[in-house]
């Protein structure tokens, strides 16, 4: 295994609609999810999406330590080919940073349920109905798919930021770096 190089935001490959992965079950895809969930815990963040390590294919990896989400704790997985659906017209504002923006943080509006599918390396499904930290790291990584960057999200830009000048202040929700 190894670590990779993560794409910083203004890299071009972090803007452009990846591309869906051909055969999930190809040892080179293995590889670079094994490579990618390395990358993750060593950075560390809850989730890394292909391009953020310069390959626009559709996947993603992510994982819930139980002592930050509150909820049920995931196991690192990878979610390969995902398909997104956002449930109901509930919003949450979450503070989120982004391994391809270090040192910043800002709160962004997302969906509080969604409901996801895609494949694991093995072709197995993965996914489910869920809600609030689970449901806020797959949409940040799913926006990464379609070239899409949190600041894009952000609706009051008063809540973007430092990370070490927003801790001064107290905190909005809990804070995530994918
Ligand atoms: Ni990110």
């Amino acid at each position: 295994m190894a670590l990779l190089k993560i794409a910083r935001m203004g890299h071009p490959v972090l803007l452009q609609r990846a591309e869906p992965v051909a055969d999930p079950n190809a040892p080179e895809i293995r590889r670079l999810v094994a490579d990618m969930i390395e990358t993750m815990l060593d950075a560390p963040g809850i989730g890394l999406a292909a391009p953020q390590v310069h390959v626009p294919l559709r996947l993603f990896v992510f994982h819930l330590p139980a002592a930050r989400s509150g909820a049920a704790a995931v196991a690192p997985r990878a979610v390969i080919n995902p398909r997104l659906e956002l449930l109901g017209e509930e919003r949450v504002l979450r503070v989120e940073g982004c391994l391809s923006i270090p040192g910043l943080r800002a709160a962004v509006p997302r969906h509080l349920r969604i409901r996801y599918t895609g494949v694991d390396c093995d072709g197995a499904p993965v996914g489910g109905e869920v809600d609030g930290l689970h449901a806020n790291v797959v949409q940040h990584e799913y926006d990464h798919l379609d070239g899409i960057l949190y600041p894009m999200r952000i609706t009051d830009f008063s809540q973007f930021g430092f990370a070490e000048e927003l801790a001064r202040v107290p905190p909005l929700g809990q804070e995530t770096a994918s």
